[in-house]
């Protein structure tokens, strides 16, 4: 028996955001922000769509390529730092709204690492008989959460979901061939929220201050991503004895351009073998996995049998990397 990926869908909303755009927001320029993080465009939700809005259009698409019904799927999970409410849970909305009703299901919080997290759950339960399919969604409205007065970082995110539907099949090759996971808290100011939570609950002050926002120590971030990312992909071409020339697809999270191509120097990947879309989207942190696996997907790049290793680095910190065979 192995694991294989069923169907993938995503959302991405239609309002484009171009450099130039922010030319007229903050001081920077399209030459800047495209040297310096590959990006070029990035999708923004309209007011009234949440995370939980993009999460159900992305796994509707998933159902439709996986050709099953939403009471097929045994389990919902969503990763998200943008959920549509602290509670109820943003799994709950999607599950009534693609009825899952022999579902269970949760939020995954786990920043830009929540697919790669969510993987490795899906590949656990997926080992008991009583879980058939499993949805993993990520979805998120960074546009709700980011500080457009702050040049550090308002280039730098946008709006998306991305879904993919795992479940059991025959063929035994197919499956998790290897994961590396991790987290530290060490770090856990350079990349933050800081009020709205239970440690700083929502006041005026902490309005007026933009609390609610992304705040980022961008230099540190970047060097951690890149030690960190390479290390799990080592880790994981080391426990599996797969030869990186053999991967059809590499996928990492797509935050920055360069921290990918530090990566893939690393690890020595092929050009051919790396999956970039940060030019178009921006990060969308726990969303950018499952619309580069969808992507990948539609457009033949990757095909069932095919090895990909996913990468990915986030707040917490939190990072880990994914081998599988589709
Ligand atoms: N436009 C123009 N200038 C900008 C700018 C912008 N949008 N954002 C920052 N700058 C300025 C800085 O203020 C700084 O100015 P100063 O030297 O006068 O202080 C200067 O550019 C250089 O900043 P620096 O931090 O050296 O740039 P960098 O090469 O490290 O790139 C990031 C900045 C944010 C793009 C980069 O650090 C990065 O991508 N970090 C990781 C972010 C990330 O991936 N986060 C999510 C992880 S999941």
């Amino acid at each position: 028996m192995g694991v294989r990926i069923f169907g993938t869908g995503s959302y991405i909303p239609e309002k484009v955001l171009t450099n130039f755009d922010f030319q007229n927001m903050v001081d920077t320029s399209d030459e800047w922000i495209r040297t310096r993080t590959g990006i070029v465009e990035r999708h923004i939700a309209p007011p009234e769509m949440s995370s939980g809005d993009m999460a159900i259009s992305a796994a509707r698409r998933a159902l439709a390529m996986a050709g099953l019904q939403g009471s097929d799927i045994s389990a919902v999970i969503v990763a998200t730092t943008t959920p549509d409410h602290v509670f109820p849970n943003t799994a709950s909305l999607v599950q009534v709204a693609i009825g899952a009703e022999n579902a269970f299901g949760f939020d995954l919080s786990a920043a830009c690492s929540g697919m790669i997290y969510s993987l490795e759950l899906a590949y656990s339960l997926l080992l008991q008989k009583k879980y058939r399919y499993v949805l993993l969604c990520g979805a998120e409205k960074l546009s709700s959460i980011t500080n457009y007065e702050d040049r550090n970082t308002c280039v730098l995110f946008g709006d998306g979901a991305g879904a993919v539907i795992l479940g059991r099949c025959d063929d035994d090759n197919s499956g998790q061939l290897a994961s590396d996971l991790h987290i530290n808290g060490d770090y856990e100011d350079i990349l933050k929220l800081p009020a709205g939570g239970s440690r700083n609950p929502a006041t005026h002050e902490t309005v007026e201050q933009k609390r609610h926002t992304i705040h980022m120590q961008g230099k540190e971030t970047f060097k951690l991503a890149v030690n960190a990312m390479a290390g799990a992909c080592k880790a994981v071409l080391d426990e599996s004895g797969v030869d990186v020339g053999d991967l059809k697809l590499v996928i990492p999270h797509q935050a920055n351009k360069r921290i990918i191509e530090a990566v893939a120097h690393r690890i020595n990947v092929r050009d051919d073998q790396l999956f970039i879309n940060v030019d178009k989207y921006g990060n969308t942190s726990a969303a950018s996995i499952p619309i580069c696996l969808d992507e990948a997907f539609r457009s033949g790049r990757l095909q069932r049998g095919d090895m990909a290793l996913m990468v990915a680095f986030g707040a917490g910190l939190t990072w880990g990397a994914q081998l599988i065979r589709v």
